[in-house]
Formats: C-alpha cells, sequence, structure tokens
C-alpha cells in the first residue's frame, strides 16, 4: 500500500465519508484492485465501518478486492451473447489463459470476468477488453485477439 498516495486522496476528498465512492475509485487507480489493508487504513482513517467498505466494494462490480490483470476481459453472457456462443467463448478464454473467471494471469497482464450485457446485443456474442468492444467472437479468434493486446504491451 502506497500510504502517501492513499492520504492525498482522503485528503482531496476531505476525508468525507460522502465520497467514499469515489476514494474507492481513486485508490483502486493506484493498484488496480482494492487491497484489504489498505481498506482497513481507509475505515480507520474516515472513522467509518470496514464492513460497510466491504459492502460497497462487492456490491459494485467496478471494485474488485484480488488483484487484476493490465487488461480486463469481460466476456458477455447475457441472453443474446448466450444463444450466440458466449460459454464457448469463455470455456476457450479459460483454456488460453490458464485462469478461472475471476483470476488474473501469472503475466499480470489480462483478468476474466463476465457480465450480464454490454448493450450491443445486436453484435452479439462480444467480449469487451478494456474499453474496446470485439464483436461477433468465436472461440476461434480469441488468440488473434489476445494477442494484438500482447503486441500493443510490447510496444509501451
Ligand atoms: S447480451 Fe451481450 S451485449 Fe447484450
Amino acid at each position: 500500500m502506497n500510504i502517501e498516495k492513499v492520504d492525498r486522496i482522503l485528503e482531496e476528498h476531505e476525508y468525507k465519508h460522502s465520497a467514499i465512492i469515489s476514494i474507492m475509485q481513486d485508490v483502486q487507480g493506484i493498484e488496480n484492485y482494492l487491497p484489504e489493508d489498505t481498506l482497513r487504513y481507509i475505515s480507520e482513517k474516515l472513522e467509518l465501518n470496514l464492513t460497510r467498505i466491504f459492502d460497497i466494494a462487492t456490491f459494485y462490480k467496478t471494485f474488485s478486492l484480488t488483484p487484476r490483470g493490465r487488461h480486463t476481459i469481460r466476456v458477455c453472457c447475457g441472453t443474446a451473447c448466450h444463444l450466440g456462443g458466449a460459454s464457448q467463448n469463455l470455456e476457450q478464454m479459460k483454456r488460453t489463459l490458464h485462469i478461472k473467471e475471476g483470476e488474473a494471469t501469472d503475466d499480470s497482464m489480462f483478468s476474466l470476468e463476465t457480465v450480464n450485457c454490454l448493450g450491443t446485443c445486436a453484435l452479439a456474442p462480444v467480449v469487451m477488453i478494456d474499453e474496446d468492444y470485439h464483436d461477433a467472437v468465436s472461440p476461434s479468434k480469441i488468440e488473434k485477439i489476445l494477442s494484438s493486446y500482447h503486441s500493443e504491451s510490447k510496444r509501451l
């Protein structure tokens, strides 16, 4: 935990209880997830019940209590995507990355999640990686899609 950065975030939000979600978003921006020791620290500094903070962290899908990869993969498993083969895409992702849903790869490159609808049902089945939408995804396309993120990372 980077205490100085967390303290700065708390100061920016004037230690207000009403800003807890924004505080958690900013803190997650530091490490890409919310470490338990950081949440305990915030709870003490704000004098806000730790259970309340964990409730928020588990309620909103945007928060993660486990380390995330550099790229977040969201496989849509809503009705339209399910009918289009989302389950097969999800299984192929798991096989290719050697992780389960909710986990990150050993190299911290990718983490894998599912969502119920990305709002682009006409393009089903859809996979979202970070802010990019990939439409009409099939298991045979997955390796190529993922490799584009590997090449992108090498260029950075
Ligand atoms: S069900 Fe997948 S985008 Fe709507």
